[in-house]
């Protein structure tokens, strides 16, 4: 598997609070260590720590805070998983320079990486324009085929029930194969009326949201939904990890 923080990239470490915590490149990194061996009162540590666990990455961009309830989620399910590392990352205005995206910080940590997770709302359709800026600056990663065999997955909040989420989960579906990556989906279907995937997307997670404030929508359910996404996400990393070591 791929390098971990700890294998190349400095390690962050958080207080035990665990707030979303400020890091280097500008962006919210939330950080759900298990154990949380490596919390410290420094919030950014650099380590040695021999902590053996897989990396999980999330790279979102939310416009009014919707789809970082979902990203909480997701970073929360893959977190319940146990024994792997979880980072979100925020795409935020500090990322763009002569308008592109553009922050080899981040590219670094998601390099090293054995999971990326992607997440931004349905803008008019699609990914909304910050995320496909993200992901235009990773061209210089397909060329190097650097993230083959990394697991990946999505997940999106729009206005509407469907809201056309299915292009926006497809373009990341799309982007994640041209990088050679694994992709894994919702698992869970409404038919078992467990109030899981309640929208019945199965490429990612769905949520929605429109007016309301995001303490409200995305729903419970639809945030159980993010959680289980990533605690699929973080299963399967896991054992793949445990695999390519043995
Ligand atoms: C520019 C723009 C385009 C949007 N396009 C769609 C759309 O195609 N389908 C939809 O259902 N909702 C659409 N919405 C609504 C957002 O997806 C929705 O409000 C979402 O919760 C925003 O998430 P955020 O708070 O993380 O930015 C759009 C909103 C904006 C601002």
């Amino acid at each position: 598997m791929a390098g971990h923080a700890l294998r190349g990239v400095p390690t962050l470490a958080c207080s035990h609070a665990c707030p979303e915590t400020a890091i280097p490149w500008g962006l919210q990194a939330h950080l759900m260590f298990t154990p949380l061996t490596n919390c410290t009162e420094d919030p950014l540590t650099e380590s040695t720590s021999p902590t053996d666990s897989p990396l999980i990455s999330i790279v979102f961009h939310s416009g009014n805070g919707h789809t970082t309830e979902m990203s909480r989620a997701v970073a929360r399910g893959a977190s319940a998983a146990g024994n792997v590392s979880v980072v979100e990352h925020q795409i935020s205005d500090a990322d763009f320079k002569g308008g592109r995206w553009q922050n080899d910080d981040v590219l670094s940590r998601l390099d090293a990486s054995d999971a990326i997770i992607f997440g931004s709302p349905t803008y008019m359709g699609g990914v909304s324009a910050q995320l496909k800026s993200f992901m235009d600056s990773t061209s210089s990663r397909y060329l190097q085929r650097k993230w083959v065999d990394k697991i990946a997955a999505a997940f999106t909040v729009s206005g509407l029930p469907s809201g056309d989420k299915h292009n926006m989960l497809l373009t990341c579906a799309t982007f994640e194969m041209q990088h050679g990556m694994i992709w894994v989906g919702v698992a869970e279907s409404p038919v078992t009326g467990d109030g899981y995937n309640r929208l019945g997307f199965f490429f990612g997670a769905a949520g929605q949201a429109l007016f309301e404030p995001p303490s409200e929508a995305p729903s419970a359910e639809d945030k159980r939904t993010g959680e289980m996404l990533g605690r699929r996400v973080a299963t399967l990393t896991r054992r793949l990890y445990d695999t390519r070591r043995t």
